[in-house]
């Protein structure tokens, strides 16, 4: 087990994460690899059944949760294919009998490089869009209804820091995320009779093995990334594992809507 990630949950002990998600079934997009393979982790970790899904390969994920005592499964799916997200709750169902918790945390993001706005094509922006926009509408609409069965649900859309911010470079990527941010808000509204909450989280840059080897995230641009925080450092995936958890609990029971911003106290509400 990863000690850095018992410091940065923000949970005092393992007895009170092992069992708060007893029960749960929880999928998670993109779950192969990053943010979402540790928010896997963590999800299994706190007791729920995960589904781990993404258009790679999540087995490895899959394997370090099943070994660790967890439970937890695969499941090939493009965000951007309603087909591929109904053929994907439907396993879900079969496997685990419902869906209690959705994280829709599929991206296209450090694939991306800085361009000025001038040179993204109208190619380039549908396809960010279909994927971290309309991807985390079709996969809230397939996910309501297994939440209703339940009596409940917590949605929470990974957004980014950079649509605050106002980041140059990535526009089609920072309009996607403040329309994650958006969506949230309406989908909170909406679904808040049906006792299923809806929030949504904002990182900022978070070093992920892919922007590890990515050339635009080191040296100078690390390190001014870093200098704008309160908090002085570069962070890891397991940084922003504890925000989730309290955001799938029921220790944030009457709390939706929100964007909750985990970036070191770079952007301040
Ligand atoms: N890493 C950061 O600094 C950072 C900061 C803010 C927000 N985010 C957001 O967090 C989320 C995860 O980011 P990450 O850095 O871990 O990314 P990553 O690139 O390491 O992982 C993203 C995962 O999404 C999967 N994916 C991409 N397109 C998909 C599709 N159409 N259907 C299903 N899965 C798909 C990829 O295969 C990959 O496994 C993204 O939404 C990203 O925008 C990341």
């Amino acid at each position: 087990m990863d000690t850095r990630f018992r410091f940065n949950n923000g949970f005092h002990g393992e007895r009170l994460m092992t069992d708060m998600l007893t029960g749960k079934v929880a999928l998670v997009t993109g779950g192969a690899q990053g943010i979402g393979a540790a928010f896997g982790r963590a999800l299994a970790q706190a007791g729920a059944a995960v589904v781990l899904a993404d258009i790679t390969d999540a087995g490895a994920v899959v394997e370090d949760i099943t070994s660790a005592g967890g439970q937890a499964m695969s499941a090939v799916l493009d965000v951007g294919r309603p087909e591929s997200i109904a053929a994907v709750t439907e396993q879900v169902a079969d496997r685990f009998g419902g869906l209690d918790i959705l994280v829709n945390n599929a991206g296209i993001a450090s694939a991306l490089t800085a361009k000025p706005f001038l040179e993204i094509t109208e190619a380039e922006w549908d396809q960010v869009m279909r994927v971290n926009l309309r991807g985390v509408f079709c996969c809230m609409k397939a996910a309501v209804p297994l939440m209703r069965a339940r009596g409940e649900g917590a949605i929470v859309n990974i957004a980014s820091a950079t649509a605050l911010k106002g980041v140059p470079g990535y526009m089609h990527y920072i309009a996607s995320k403040g329309g994650v941010i958006a969506m949230t808000r309406g989908a909170a509204r909406e679904l808040g009779p049906d006792r299923i909450r809806v929030n949504a989280i904002a990182p900022g840059l978070i070093m992920t093995e892919n922007l590890r080897n990515h050339a635009s995230y080191r040296g100078e641009a690390l390190e001014a990334a870093t200098a704008g925080r309160a908090l002085r450092r570069e962070a890891v995936p397991e940084d922003v594992v504890g925000t989730l958890l309290y955001l799938v609990s029921p220790q944030s029971a009457f709390v939706t809507g929100q964007t909750v911003i985990v970036d070191g106290g770079f952007v301040m509400n």
